[in-house]
């Protein structure tokens, strides 16, 4: 695992930008499909891997290149590789690193699309998926070894907390691969890599990127690992466009900070939602009510800028969710600007009642992640909507 040798602020700052001489203080963006070489001889050398040179934006491109150095050194990653999307990543990491015949441990409470990924599409290809309880990983993966263990942490949108130094040791020890998607928990929050983890991945959708402008995905780990599947990479195709990598190294700089902020909305709006008589239950980590309280406090240095809350039922939620005037209704989460979304229409669309039991879904779910607003200002608008 790579070390950091400053604070994550400064790094934030100062990874994946040209040093010295005369160089831009930004980085440039090279939006260009394809690069002019000079020589049959110039080819041989691309080919033999010589540095600094380029053939085809599919395969690497500058700008994308700095951007994967920033997140990397932001991870305190070895290697980084970006993608068109999260799910690209996801995509990309399940085929590098599964074979017909392999059996995946996925954590119950997993992202739609990953789940769906795994039961509808990789089934196809003989790779058989155990949905485990989040809690039950570590001790699954022991007894009942399989090729790869994929979970998230904080999960979606229970916002349970795994273990993740145990998972990892667990899968070790099992001669399992980890995998962790840690969209919720960006590396200001926690080091799944100093934990033990394989492979992270990360929806750069979502905080990274953080402005809801761009679909952006990620690995990264071990530099062994993770060039395997930037060759994979290049086969499936999901490649980064410049534009966006460059917005995501813009971004990368204010990560700490917003973070900061993220964070501490969620807990004032938590605390808040949790004395309010209308709502049935929340889940946020920061709480102490919530059953992961201590290992949250242990794992991570915040506790995130996602709220989840039930107000009992489909009815009361789906009205509660309509009367929102600031907190926009939509998908997704991670930028700027709060919004909410219902966890039945959206990222758990489509879930049987028994998935949805298993994922601990309730129809009464609202899931709001946390932007950067004043806070008094959610709170009201929460206020109103909760009539
Ligand atoms: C936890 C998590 N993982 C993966 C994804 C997929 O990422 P993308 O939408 O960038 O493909 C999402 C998207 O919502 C997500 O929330």
């Amino acid at each position: 695992m790579a070390q950091r040798p400053q604070g994550l602020a400064t790094i934030a700052v100062h990874a994946g930008v040209p040093e010295g001489g005369n160089s831009p203080l930004t980085t440039p963006i090279v939006q260009s499909t394809t690069y002019r070489f000079e020589s049959a001889a110039q080819v041989q050398a691309y080919q033999r891997g010589e540095g600094g040179l380029f053939m085809y934006s599919r395969d690497e491109n500058p700008t994308v290149r700095a951007a994967e150095e920033a997140v990397a050194r932001i991870e305190g990653a070895e290697a980084a590789v970006l993608f068109a999307s999260g799910m690209g990543a996801m995509t990309t990491a399940l085929l590098g690193l599964v074979s017909a015949g392999d059996e995946v441990i996925a954590a119950s409470a997993l992202y739609g699309g990953t789940y769906k990924l795994l039961r509808d599409v990789l089934s196809r290809f003989a790779v058989r998926l155990r949905p485990v309880a989040p809690e039950d990983l570590a001790k699954e993966v022991v007894e009942r070894p399989a090729k790869l263990c994929v979970f998230e942490s904080p999960t979606n949108p229970t916002l349970r907390i795994v273990d993740v130094a145990r998972v990892a040791e667990a899968c070790r020890k099992a001669r399992a691969v980890s995998v962790i998607d840690s969209t919720f928990g960006p590396p200001v929050l926690q080091h799944p890599l100093e934990s033990g983890v394989d492979v992270v991945m990360h929806s750069a959708t979502k905080y990274l990127n953080g402005h809801s402008d761009h679909l952006l995905g990620v690995l990264l780990g071990a530099r062994e690992r993770i060039e395997p599947l930037r060759l994979l990479s290049r086969r499936l195709g999901a490649a980064v466009d410049p534009q966006a990598a460059y917005d995501l190294l813009r971004s990368l700089k204010t990560l700490p900070i917003r973070m900061e902020r993220h964070c501490s909305n969620a807990l004032r709006i938590a605390t808040w939602l949790e004395a309010q008589p209308a709502v049935r239950r929340v889940y946020y980590p920061g709480l102490e009510s919530h059953p992961d309280y201590t290992l949250a406090r242990k794992q991570m240095s915040a506790f995130g800028g996602m709220v989840t809350f039930s107000l009992g039922d489909k009815e009361r939620a789906f009205r509660f969710w309509d009367r929102q005037k600031l907190i926009a209704r939509a998908a997704s989460l991670g930028g700027t600007e709060s919004i909410s979304s219902l966890p039945i229409l959206f990222s758990h669309t489509g879930y049987s009642r028994e998935e949805l039991a298993r994922a601990g879904v309730d129809e009464g779910m609202v899931r709001l992640s946390v932007g950067l607003e004043d806070p008094e200002d959610l709170i009201a608008d929460l206020s109103q909507a909760l009539g």
